[in-house]
């Protein structure tokens, strides 16, 4: 086989055999295939898509290329939800113990954040003791035993992947359907689970902006799923304005326990019960507890202790504070129509809540905590916006990324929060 005859079979549109696929995977991980020959392959795929089948056995070919979890033996069935990523998105801090207080065991590997959106690692990271870093054997114990972990996925799940995602990056390559489905579908079916729910974030501070993009991507993951015989399903959910009313690693973590308290803001809570319910269904457990029940009588937050107590975390423990904090005030009198997601990403980015270079530190106690949100009314002169930092020097370009991300009786964009269902 030739990495020519690839390249040029998918530059002319036409559809790679299997065997094609199967090498060029393994023989690119290997290093045998170079790393300007695969770069020229993802921007043909750019540029010419791939079909249902090819997209299943590249999917396929970079499970292959590293182990998969199995998880024989609990006794409760299996599921898991990947969110594509949002400003604000804390939902797997309460979804998981959700989950598991209504009788399903969820196995969620996770990862850290890079950009503008916060990865739920580093979110419980800011917890005093807990640990994102388990061995298999741990992470199986702590499945049979509380039912729930969250941890940091292991390098040997889908390591074709892991070497592709970072060519993609720095080639202009990362804007595809089928190579963004198949990298995310890979590393979730490496984890073993029997069901999983996808939640594909819709808008500014999320990766697809429009609806129809989220759409096709949602439909060509639901597809790779069932190719595999792991029930999927999709929901679109807004991501115009953060979710929540916070966004940083420990604000976001209060604002989890505020909602596995039974309080917390409404649309966490809708969207928590909303996948919550999605994830029961996949799993066979659709007849059981109702999600909003588990929060409502406290089990949910016994879960949620039990989860952190078995990774090394202390739930009492008082979280990281910042020093200093400076107010973003309401410009007029009226109603809120908008508060751009994105900006407020990038914002608290600049406070030291998000990383530039997968290397950096985060801080945990950075962040923005939003006072009021689209169709709130909003009065001139209140705060709109807090900003915390350990830095004061952050303050100003922090501000700065705020200067066009509101709003006050605009047009009224907003999306609904949950926009649509995909299923197989
Ligand atoms: N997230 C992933 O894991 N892979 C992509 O290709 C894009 C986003
Ligand atoms: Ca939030």
């Amino acid at each position: 086989m030739d990495a020519i005859d690839v390249i040029t079979t998918k530059r002319d549109g036409g559809e790679l055999s299997p065997d094609q696929i199967d090498w060029v995977v393994d023989a690119y991980t290997r290093g045998a295939v170079a790393d300007e020959q695969m770069a020229a392959l993802c921007m043909a795929v750019v540029w010419r898509g791939m079909t249902r089948a090819e997209v299943s056995r590249w999917t396929e070919a970079m499970l292959g290329s590293g182990e998969r979890l199995d998880l024989p033996g609990l006794s409760r069935p299996t599921t898991d939800k990947h969110s594509t990523g949002g400003v604000g998105d804390t939902i797997t801090l309460p979804l998981t113990p959700t989950v598991v207080a209504c009788g399903a065991a969820v196995p969620q590997l996770s990862g850290r954040g890079l950009g503008h959106t916060g990865g739920t690692l580093d979110k419980l990271e800011s917890i005093p003791g807990w640990r994102a870093e388990l061995g298999t054997d741990e992470m199986r114990r702590a499945l049979t035993d509380v039912g729930g972990v969250v941890c940091a996925a292991g390098a040997g799940l889908a390591p074709a992947d892991r070497k592709l995602y970072a060519l993609r990056d720095v080639t202009g390559t990362v804007e595809s359907v089928p190579l963004i489905a198949s990298s995310i579908m890979s590393k979730k079916l490496a984890e073993g689970t029997a069901s999983l729910v996808l939640d594909v974030k819709v808008g500014s501070g999320a990766f697809m902006k429009d609806t129809a993009a989220a759409r096709e991507l949602a439909r060509t993951m639901v597809d790779i799923g069932a190719d595999h015989g792991v029930r999927t399903t999709a929901l679109l959910t807004a991501m115009d304005t953060p979710l929540g009313h916070e966004v940083g690693n420990a604000l976001e973590v209060a604002e989890a326990v505020r909602v596995l308290s039974g309080g917390g803001p409404h649309d966490m809570v809708e969207l928590t019960v909303t996948l919550a319910r999605e994830m029961l269904d996949a799993a066979g457990l659709g007849g059981a507890k109702d999600p909003a029940d588990a929060l409502r009588d406290g089990t949910a937050m016994d879960a949620w202790r039990r989860m952190v107590r078995a990774q090394g975390g202390d739930p009492d423990a008082p979280l990281p504070a910042a020093r200093e904090k400076r107010d973003i005030l309401v410009p007029a009198t009226g109603r809120l129509t908008r508060l751009d997601a994105h900006a407020v990403g990038i914002a608290a980015w600049r406070l030291g809540a998000g990383r530039a270079r997968k290397e950096d530190p985060v801080s945990h106690a950075a962040g923005v905590t939003l006072h009021a949100k689209p169709g709130d009314e909003v009065r001139a002169g209140r705060p709109l916006l807090t900003l915390y930092t350990d830095d004061p020097e952050r303050l100003d370009p922090s501000a700065a990324a705020l200067a066009d991300g509101f709003e006050v009786d605009g047009p009224d964009a907003s999306l609904p929060l949950v926009i649509d269902r995909i299923v197989p």
